[in-house]
């Protein structure tokens, strides 16, 4: 029995671009799955076919049992969507797109009022109810293009990098309202660039690639394959950067990451907190001055890293209003950049790779 989610063998291509190059999934009923991946990854195109607005090149894909291809309508009520393609109305306010969204969905008035209300006011969007969309910051829209997605509570759901670009207050918000509607039993999709996002709210996460599922399984599993934690240590001078990184690799549990500009190594680890307090006296005893030093969970760059060998693109960036603006001005460029360099050098001593990094951090 197929789960509430299910496609096999998806293909989409844009001229030479595989935005999908065979993926695969199976999301049980009342679960969550966290599609997790940099900026061109092919996270908006997997949830454009699950959700009929596209057609795949190949492969089947199953929405609540329906055929995507095979009986689009039925798929679309279904669902509900929301994300980088939703659509306000611009001209109405927030209320009254809430409103509509409700009667479009067989709501009678005073429920459809409710609704909207309840959701205007956990999105904080209670002061700017009656202004149009349209004067609306990005943030605000990006909070009413979810919170009408959310208008009904769908059997399955859709939503595409829901937070990116929101601030930590609505990110949380959102997050609760996401996991009550998991509560009520609603089967999930949400692709997302940050693995905190994936680790509160996904059962199961699947990791994307140049269009194809690289990795999934637990948050837990995934981060066991990253080498779990990671001590990031600042030296005082660059000069320190080759001694720090002999001692850190003789702690880590993996391949250590430099980054000269910032004087910062990173590198994973399992013993936790003791193993810190081990590393700051044996760099203490070679004479390294730490200017900081941090024990962190992974990150989304860390999983790539470990799974692909390169960085993420999206490190880092995606945050502040206007995520999805930012990310179509991404669309189409390079990946294999500077990060990579870091830790795909392969010298064997600490100084030759911390020379081959600052080489390519200069070079830019
Ligand atoms: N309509 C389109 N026309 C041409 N290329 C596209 C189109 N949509 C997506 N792509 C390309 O397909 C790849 C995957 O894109 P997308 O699914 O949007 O990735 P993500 O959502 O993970 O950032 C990217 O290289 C992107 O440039
Ligand atoms: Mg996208």
């Amino acid at each position: 029995m197929p789960g509430a989610i299910y496609a096999e063998g998806l293909v989409k291509t844009f001229g030479d671009v595989r935005a999908l190059d065979g993926v695969d999934l199976d999301v049980p009923e009342g679960t969550v799955l966290g599609m997790l991946g940099p900026n061109g990854a092919g996270k908006t195109t997997a949830v454009r076919v699950l959700t009929t607005l596209l057609q795949p090149d190949r492969g089947t894909a199953l929405v609540a049992g329906i055929d995507v291809l095979k009986d689009p309508d039925a798929v679309r009520r279904s669902i509900g969507l929301s994300g980088q393609f939703a659509a306000v109305d611009e001209y109405l306010t927030g209320r009254e797109n809430l409103r509509m969204v409700g009667r479009l969905y067989q709501m009678s008035g005073r429920d459809a009022k409710r609704r909207a209300d309840d959701l205007l006011a956990r999105f904080h969007l209670a002061d700017a109810a009656d202004r149009p969309a349209k004067t609306y910051s990005g943030g605000m829209r990006r909070r009413l293009d979810l919170a009408a997605a959310l208008v009904v509570s769908p059997p399955v759901m859709f939503m595409d990098e829901p937070t990116t670009g929101l601030d930590p207050r609505n990110r949380q918000q959102l997050w609760d309202v996401i996991q009550e509607l998991v509560a009520g039993g609603t089967t999930l999709l949400l692709t997302t660039q940050y693995l905190e996002e994936a680790d509160r709210l996904a059962h199961d996460i699947c990791v994307v690639d140049h269009g194809r599922v690289i990795a999934r399984g637990t948050s837990d599993q995934l981060k066991a394959r990253t080498g779990g934690e990671r001590v990031e240590v600042v030296v005082h001078t660059p000069e320190q950067l080759a001694a720090a990184d002999e001692t850190l690799r003789r702690f880590g549990a993996g391949e250590s990451t430099v980054e000269p500009l910032l004087r910062k190594l990173t590198v994973p680890v399992t013993g936790g907190a003791r193993l810190l307090a081990e590393i700051i006296r044996e760099l203490d005893a070679g004479g390294v001055e730490i200017d900081d030093i941090g024990l962190r969970r992974p990150t989304l760059d860390d999983v790539f890293i470990s799974l692909t060998g390169h960085a993420a693109e999206a490190g880092g960036e995606g945050g502040g209003e206007g995520g999805a603006a930012a990310t179509g001005r991404k669309r189409g460029r390079r990946r294999g950049g500077a990060p990579a360099g870091a830790t795909e050098a392969a010298e064997p001593t600490g100084a030759a790779r911390v020379a081959a990094a600052t080489e390519k951090e200069g070079a830019q």
